[in-house]
Parts: C-alpha cells; sequence; structure tokens
C-alpha cells in the first residue's frame, strides 16, 4: 500500500485544506506513513504570510529531498499559499520538487501525484525526476473541494473547522492572503449546514466557522430582523441538535454591527472566546496598514462584547515595525495592550512580503528595533496573560475533553469555553466529553483541574 504524509505550516484554512487532500488519499487507498521519511508521496502545504514561514517549509522540504536520494521513486508536493506567490520559482529553488498546485486546485493533488508515483514504479528505470513536474493553479469552482470531506474517515477528534467563506479583498497594505487566496466569495448556508450536520452525527461536538473576514459572511444578503447573513447563519449552525459548542475566527472590527456583539447575550453554544485582531493601537498605522477602524471603535466593540458576554476572553494578533511606526506609535500601542488586557496576543515582526503596497512604504523599521518592541510587548502581552489565568483558580469551568496533554501524555487535556486549555487526571473522563471542572491550579499559561 502506498503512503502520503502531509505536513502543514500557516492558519487553520490551511489545516482544514490538508484534510481534505488527506481524505482523498484515503479513499484513493492510500494510507499515511508513519513517518516522513517512509512516504512514497510527500507534501507540504505552505504558507506566506511571513518569510519565516516560507523559509521553514522550503528548509524542510529541502530536507527531505536530501534523506531521499535512496528512495527515488518518491513524488515531493508544494501545496497551498507559496503556490500562489512563487509558482514556478519553486521548481528552480528545489530541484527534486514534482508537483506544485495553489490554493484553488486542491482536488488535483491526488490525481498528480498517484499517476506519478503509479509511473515510477512501473518503470524499472526510474524516469528523470523533473518529467513530471506540475504546475497547477487554475481557479475552481469555490465549493469543489468541499465536497471531498464525505471521504473522512471516522473521525478521531471531537473539534473540526468548516471553512464558510473563501479569499479576501480586504487588501490590508502589509498582507499578501488576497493574493495567494483570491476574491472573496461565500459558501451556501445549506451546504455550510449541511457539512455541520455531518461533522455532528459523526461525534464533533465543536465547530469552528473560517474565513479570513468571517462576519462578511453572507454580506450580499439583507439583513433580516437586525440580524446580517453571518449571525443568521450563526443562529442556524446554533440549532444543530448534538452540536455543543460553536467558534467562530477571525473577525475584523469592519462590519462587527450590533447583532454580532448581541449574539454573545442569546447564543449559549457560541464560546466565550473572540480572537480579534487588532494589528496596532496607533490610528496613523493603523491607516497606513489600510485597516479601516480607529483604535477607539476597537476598544469599543471589545468593551461591548464583553457588556454581552461578561467572561469573554479576547485574543489579538498585533504587527510591530510597520514601516513608519515610531516608538510613540509602538507605545499607543502598548498602552492599548495594557488597557484591554488580552487574554493572550500573536505578536508578529513586520514582514515585508513581495507586492504589496507596504513592502515599498518609506522608512522601514530595522530589524533590531523589530526585534526590541516584539520583546517588549511580549512581556507585556504575557504578564497580563498570565494574571487572567491566575484569576481562574478556584472557579468552576466546563471543558470539552481533547485527548492527551500535549506536555505530558500521562494527562488529558481540555479546552474551556474561554479556549484555555486544561490538564485533568487520565482515566476521568473521555475524549469528546464535557466535563466541569474546578481549576486547582495555574503555571503561566497551563492550568490544571479536577472534578
Ligand atoms: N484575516 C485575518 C488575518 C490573517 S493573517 C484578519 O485580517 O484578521 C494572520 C495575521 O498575520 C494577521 O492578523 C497579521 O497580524 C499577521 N500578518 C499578516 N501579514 C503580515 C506581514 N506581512 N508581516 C507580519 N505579520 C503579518
Ligand atoms: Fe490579510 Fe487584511 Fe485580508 Fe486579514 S483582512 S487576510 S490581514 S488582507
Ligand atoms: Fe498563511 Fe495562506 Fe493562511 S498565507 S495565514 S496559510 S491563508
Amino acid at each position: 500500500m502506498s503512503s502520503v504524509y502531509i505536513k502543514t505550516y500557516g492558519c487553520q484554512m490551511n489545516e482544514r485544506d490538508s484534510e481534505q487532500v488527506a481524505a482523498m488519499f484515503l479513499a484513493g487507498g492510500y494510507s499515511f506513513a508513519n513517518s516522513e521519511l517512509e512516504a512514497d508521496v510527500v507534501l507540504i502545504n505552505t504558507c506566506s504570510v511571513r518569510e519565516k514561514a516560507e523559509l521553514k517549509a522550503l528548509g524542510k522540504m529541502g530536507m527531505l529531498c536530501s534523506q531521499s536520494v535512496d528512495r527515488p521513486w518518491v513524488v515531493f508536493g508544494f501545496m497551498g499559499c507559496m503556490v500562489q506567490s512563487k509558482a514556478r520559482e519553486l521548481f528552480e529553488t528545489v530541484p527534486r520538487l514534482d508537483v506544485v498546485t495553489g490554493t484553488h486546485c486542491y482536488h488535483r493533488v491526488f490525481p498528480l501525484c498517484d499517476s506519478l508515483l503509479k509511473q515510477r514504479l512501473a518503470s524499472a528505470v526510474h524516469s528523470p525526476l523533473r518529467k513530471g513536474a506540475q504546475l497547477c493553479e487554475v481557479e475552481d469552482l469555490p465549493d469543489a473541494h468541499n465536497r471531498i470531506r464525505d471521504h473522512l474517515p471516522a473521525r478521531t477528534s471531537c473539534s473540526a473547522f468548516v471553512s464558510i467563506m473563501q479569499g479576501c479583498e480586504m487588501r490590508c497594505s502589509y498582507c499578501i492572503v488576497p493574493y495567494t487566496r483570491g476574491a472573496e466569495r461565500s459558501r451556501p448556508a445549506a451546504d455550510i449546514l449541511d457539512e455541520v450536520r455531518r461533522l455532528v452525527d459523526s461525534g464533533v461536538k465543536e465547530i469552528t466557522l473560517l474565513g479570513q473576514i468571517v462576519n462578511r459572511y453572507g454580506r450580499e444578503e439583507p439583513v433580516i430582523d437586525g440580524r446580517s447573513g453571518f449571525v443568521r447563519l450563526l443562529e442556524m449552525v446554533h440549532e444543530v441538535d448534538g452540536l455543543e459548542r460553536l467558534r467562530f475566527t477571525s473577525p475584523h472590527p469592519i462590519g462587527f454591527r450590533e447583532d454580532l456583539v448581541r449574539a454573545f447575550s442569546y447564543l449559549p453554544k457560541l464560546c466565550s472566546h473572540i480572537h480579534f485582531p487588532m494589528q496596532s493601537g496607533s490610528d496613523r498605522i493603523l491607516q497606513l496598514m489600510r485597516r479601516p477602524y480607529k483604535q477607539q471603535k476597537y476598544v469599543e466593540l471589545c468593551e461591548a462584547m464583553r457588556v454581552a458576554r461578561p467572561d469573554l476572553a479576547i485574543t489579538t494578533d498585533i504587527i510591530v515595525g510597520f514601516p513608519g511606526e515610531t516608538q510613540e506609535d509602538y507605545l499607543l500601542t502598548k498602552a492599548a495592550v495594557e488597557q484591554i488586557k488580552f487574554d493572550n496576543a500573536f505578536i508578529f515582526q513586520y514582514s515585508p512580503r513581495r507586492g504589496t503596497p507596504a513592502a515599498d512604504m518609506p522608512d522601514q523599521v530595522c530589524l533590531r528595533e523589530k526585534e526590541a518592541r516584539n520583546h517588549d510587548l511580549l512581556d507585556t502581552v504575557n504578564r497580563i496573560a498570565i494574571a487572567r489565568n491566575r484569576a481562574l483558580v478556584g472557579t468552576q469551568q466546563v471543558i470539552l475533553v481533547d485527548g492527551p496533554s500535549k506536555t505530558n501524555p500521562n494527562r488529558l487535556q481540555g479546552r474551556t469555553s474561554q479556549n484555555k486549555p486544561v490538564i485533568i487526571e487520565q482515566g476521568i473522563a473521555k475524549v469528546g466529553e464535557l466535563l466541569p471542572v474546578t481549576i486547582r491550579e495555574c503555571t503561566g499559561f497551563t492550568l490544571y483541574g479536577a472534578v
């Protein structure tokens, strides 16, 4: 039996896409390789959002190729966002590469790789490696690969991502995603509901709805009784019997209206966590980033959501060292972090992306300064995050048990509604169970619970 290995970088969109490609390989009679060095087909799903992400994928592929010189039949492929941004260039960078497929043609990955592998295994002398080189980045019907999920085997996990829209048209001046993921398009609600029901029937308890700006879902639809297309979708998914938890990511302050704030007050399955990218605390920088909101508006939204759902955990994304960011601008970001008190924040050093407007802006911030701001902000973020975690000690929380703890396989791990991991003893609950626990202890980012 041939085997496949898939390594995924980047966001949840990529995770979900990889899952679908994996499903096609399984349906085609492949198994998952025990290790990347034993696989007949090696695929890396790539991210282009920062240079580091691209370098990691290139480095990994280079290493895997060099480790397989005695297995010349192995098919190597890149998929995903870096393919959209670098395309043919990848064949030059990685000479051993066979297949590259962009974000719009996941359904082509399996047939391409499979036929190439079969050809090679059939020929006594292995064909010259580059012969199979294929580039596929044609735009496909947006939901063609949404059906692949039918092939998924029995689920091993109790939570799943469901993509409700593709692409992004915001064109934030630093971001490559609009170029790698194409135009924004929403999936029909009926398809989404079908997928959710199927997942729930197969044991899924928690669904995360995915989109680059998830709250723009269905924006061409009319507002009915003050509720936008997105809020109506939340309500419909919420209705699905057997679903216990509902999340969405990522929302954007644009189009984040009162109806969505209110949803936190009347949809109990909607979890007490929102990942709400702020990017900067300086209005001047937000404007240069082409983020069409002011810092004040962002703060007001956070406050309103906390009124609607008092235990809401808010996490965010922040970019430091955007072109033109002065020390004053940076300090405004730091002040915003102090004021809002995030439960956690991902801090990114600005990384110039080819073809995006910010890459050509004057006053690029030097690496040393980016690192200093990153380091300084991380201290602040961590201090606040740990304090917020400590405040949970002694409280009752319901956790959804996910599986073995990542740090200690002899313990189990679950997540609270706020999406915080909690470690519990083995044997007191089953994976997929919702379990009320008391938080006994907190060591920084890890919480320990007891029944
Ligand atoms: N669609 C989401 C973000 C997707 S990208 C949103 O708009 O909220 C995830 C995060 O990567 C962004 O929130 C941003 O903080 C970061 N990011 C994007 N481009 C970047 C770049 N060129 N350099 C550094 N960080 C970047
Ligand atoms: Fe990128 Fe902005 Fe779109 Fe998010 S909203 S994916 S940051 S362009
Ligand atoms: Fe990266 Fe593409 Fe996601 S660039 S963040 S994998 S949409």
